[in-house]
């Protein structure tokens, strides 16, 4: 069985995200997602979440390409999810091209192209006008 991860903040889920979750599937046959605490979103990401991360994780859970759920709750913590959960395959959007290359000391690499026009923040900033 082949496990493909991927990480993210997932707020206020997007036609984007569910975009970049299907490719993401369509890599392996088991797909982690690493969803971002609320915490680490505020203290490092400087993101303020709309859902906190019980709500964020039901909605992942409910999508028919996400197998499981993981908190993310550190940068440093790529190299050892991807040995604890025998990862194959690391993804994530284009917007973060070649900044995790040194994970392909333990599994494959892929850069997925993100969906064009739109993501969480554009969303808040258009329902803000
Ligand atoms: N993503 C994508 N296409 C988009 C938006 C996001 O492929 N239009 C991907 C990102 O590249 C990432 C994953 O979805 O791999 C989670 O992205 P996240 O940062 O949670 O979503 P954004 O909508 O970009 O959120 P924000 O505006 O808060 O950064």
């Amino acid at each position: 069985m082949k496990r493909v991860i991927t990480y993210g903040t997932f707020d206020l889920i997007h036609y984007g995200h569910i975009n970049l979750l299907k490719r993401a599937k369509e890599l392996g046959d088991y797909l982690i997602v690493a969803l971002s605490t609320d915490e680490f979103n505020w203290n490092s990401k400087h993101k303020k979440c709309y859902f906190p991360y019980q709500k964020r994780q039901q909605l992942l859970e409910a999508i028919r390409y996400v197998d499981l759920v993981i908190p993310e709750e550190s940068w440093e913590q790529k190299a050892q999810d991807v040995q604890l959960y025998k990862v194959d395959t690391f993804v994530m959007g284009d917007d973060w091209q070649g900044k995790f290359d040194f994970l392909k000391e333990y599994c494959q690499v892929v850069y997925l192209p993100r969906t064009p026009e739109i993501s969480t923040t554009q969303i808040k900033e258009d329902l803000s006008t």
